[in-house]
C-alpha cells in the first residue's frame, strides 16, 4: 500500500533578480495515514516552504509530492483545489480568521465547498466548536477572543471538513506555554480519535520532541528523522511539561526576589 504523503527529492529555488535562494535542497520522506509528526529546524531552514509544497499551496522547482497515490504535479488547478478542500486542513501561527465574520461563520465557510446545505454546515460547525470548548463563543468575532481561543477556532475550521491531513505551521508560536500545551493536546486528541495525520512545524523543542516522529531540517535538507513509540513520546511530553513548569517557577521566583529587592530599596 502506498503512503499517504510521499515527498521525492523536493527542491525549491526562489529567484530574486540575480540571486537564487535554495530553500529546499532534495528533501525526501513519506508519511503514513495516522502519523503525528513535527518538523523542526532553525529560522530560514525551509520548514514553511516544505509545508506549503505538501499543502499544494506552491509547487516545487524539482521533485514530486504524491498525496493519496496521486502526483500533485500532474493535477489541474481544479483538482488541486479539490484536494486542498477535501483532504487537507491548514492551521497557521497567526490564525488567519476572517475578522468580519463570527466564530460560527468562520468555521462554516470551508464547508461550503463540500456540497452541504446551510443547516448541515451549521450543525457540523457547531459540533466541532463544541468539541473545542467554544460553544459559548459562536457569535463572537475573532477580535473578541484570546489567542488560545482564536487558535481553537482555527483548528475547528481546519477539522470541520474531516480532512485526512492537518498541516499546522507554528500553531503554538503566538501562545504562552500553557495555552500552547492545550492546543497540542487537541491535536493529539484529533489524531487519536479520528486517525487524522498531523504534521506540525514548531520552534518549541518541548513540543517537537514529544511527537512520535520528528524531522529536523537544516539549510533545506533533512538532517534527522527520529521516531519513537507513543509511550516514549508521552513520557517525553511529561518530562517537557515538568521541565517547563520548573523553568516557569524559577522565573516567577526570580521576579519575586527582584520585586522584594526593589521594595526593600524603597523603604
Ligand atoms: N517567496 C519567497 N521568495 C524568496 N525567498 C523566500 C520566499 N519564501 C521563503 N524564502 C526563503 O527561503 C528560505 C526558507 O524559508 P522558510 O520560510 O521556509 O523558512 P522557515 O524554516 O519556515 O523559517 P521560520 O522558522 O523563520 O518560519 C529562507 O531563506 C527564506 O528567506
Ligand atoms: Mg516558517
Amino acid at each position: 500500500m502506498s503512503s499517504l504523503i510521499t515527498v521525492e527529492d523536493m527542491w525549491k529555488i526562489y529567484s530574486m533578480g540575480d540571486t537564487e535562494v535554495q530553500a529546499l535542497r532534495g528533501i525526501s520522506f513519506s508519511v503514513e495515514q495516522g502519523e503525528f509528526m513535527s518538523i523542526m529546524g532553525p529560522s530560514g531552514s525551509g520548514k514553511s516552504t516544505c509545508m506549503n509544497m505538501i499543502g499544494c499551496l506552491d509547487t516545487p522547482t524539482k521533485g514530486n509530492v504524491i498525496i493519496n497515490g496521486r502526483n500533485t504535479l500532474d493535477m489541474s488547478e481544479k483538482e488541486l483545489a479539490h484536494l486542498r478542500n477535501e483532504t487537507i486542513g491548514f492551521v497557521f501561527q497567526q490564525y488567519h480568521l476572517l475578522a468580519n465574520m463570527t466564530v460560527l461563520e468562520n468555521v462554516m465557510l470551508p464547508l461550503r465547498y463540500q456540497g452541504l446545505d446551510i443547516e448541515q454546515r451549521k450543525e457540523r460547525a457547531i459540533e466541532v466548536l463544541e468539541r473545542m470548548g467554544l460553544q459559548d463563543r459562536l457569535s463572537h468575532r475573532p477580535n473578541e477572543l484570546s489567542g488560545g481561543q482564536k487558535q481553537r477556532v482555527a483548528i475547528a475550521r481546519a477539522t470541520a471538513s474531516r480532512p485526512k491531513i492537518i498541516l499546522a505551521d507554528e500553531p503554538t508560536g503566538a501562545l504562552d506555554s500553557a495555552t500552547g500545551r492545550s492546543v497540542l493536546e487537541l491535536f493529539h486528541e484529533i489524531n487519536e480519535k479520528e486517525g487524522t495525520t498531523i504534521i506540525l512545524v514548531t520552534h518549541d523543542s518541548g513540543i517537537g520532541t514529544s511527537c512520535p516522529r520528528c524531522i529536523h531540517i537544516l539549510d533545506g535538507q533533512i538532517n534527522a528523522d527520529i521516531r519513537k513509540s507513543a509511550e516514549e513520546a508521552k513520557l517525553e511530553e511529561n518530562r517537557n511539561i515538568e521541565k517547563k513548569a520548573k523553568e516557569e517557577n524559577k522565573k516567577a521566583e526570580a521576579e519575586k526576589s527582584m520585586a522584594d529587592i526593589k521594595e526593600g530599596a524603597q523603604c
